[in-house]
């Protein structure tokens, strides 16, 4: 990794093909990040062998280890400082972080609805029993609430007759992938400034 490059810890708690996708994604120089971390909120997951796997360095940090959820949040936030990051990135990741790494570091999250529509723990199943013809996903920047910071990235995904929950995910996931890597991709290359709720790529004056 160039000495240039932006530097990101990837938070995850299950499957991490998202995270796949940008380990897949910072193999080539000129995307403008690497990889310095990755951590999870719980052990034997198959994100944090990928990340072994890749020879990236892994952290797990779970909620019960600690006596309280702030104990926790300053735990987290602790671990993912020492590796320095430009920006951390939630890549199904599956818990609301608390202040003290929201207010140290910008962070990305991704869902796998159109928000504001569906947000939540099971946005695809709700966007399914709702009858939508029309879902998709969208990378967003983090805030203390549940899907509500401000939109980056969205792309549709058409809901066809016979889908299940698995099978829809999975569609959406494949787009998804690709939205998160190639944000997080002009995110490093350009920079970003965010005013109110708009986030622009480019660098402020730029
Ligand atoms: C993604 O759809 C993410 O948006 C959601 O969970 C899924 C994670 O998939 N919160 P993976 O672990 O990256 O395979």
């Amino acid at each position: 990794m160039s000495s240039q490059a932006v530097r990101l810890v990837v938070l995850v708690s299950g499957s991490g093909t998202n995270l796949q996708a940008l380990l897949d994604a910072v193999a080539d120089e000129t995307y403008g990040a690497g990889v310095v971390a990755v951590g999870a909120d719980r052990g034997g997951v198959e994100g944090l062998a990928r990340a072994q796997r890749a020879g990236v360095p892994t952290f797990v940090e779970r909620v019960a280890d600690h006596p309280t959820r702030e104990d926790w949040d300053r735990a987290l936030a602790a671990r993912i400082a020492a590796y320095r990051p430009d920006l951390v990135v939630c890549a199904g990741f599956m818990r609301i972080l608390g202040k003290p790494t929201l207010e140290a570091f910008p962070v990305l999250n991704t869902h796998p609805a159109l928000l504001p529509s569906f947000p939540g723990a099971h946005g695809v199943r709700d966007a399914l029993s709702y009858g939508v013809r029309v879902t998709g996903c969208t990378v967003m920047l983090a805030d203390a609430g549940v899907d509500t910071g401000p939109i980056i990235a969205q792309e549709a995904v058409p809901v066809l007759d016979d889908d299940d929950e698995a099978a829809l995910h999975e569609r959406i996931k494949s787009v998804e992938r690709q939205l998160l890597v190639d944000t997080v991709g002009r995110m490093a290359r350009e920079g970003w400034t965010v005013t109110g709720r708009t986030v622009r790529f480019g660098r402020p004056g730029g």
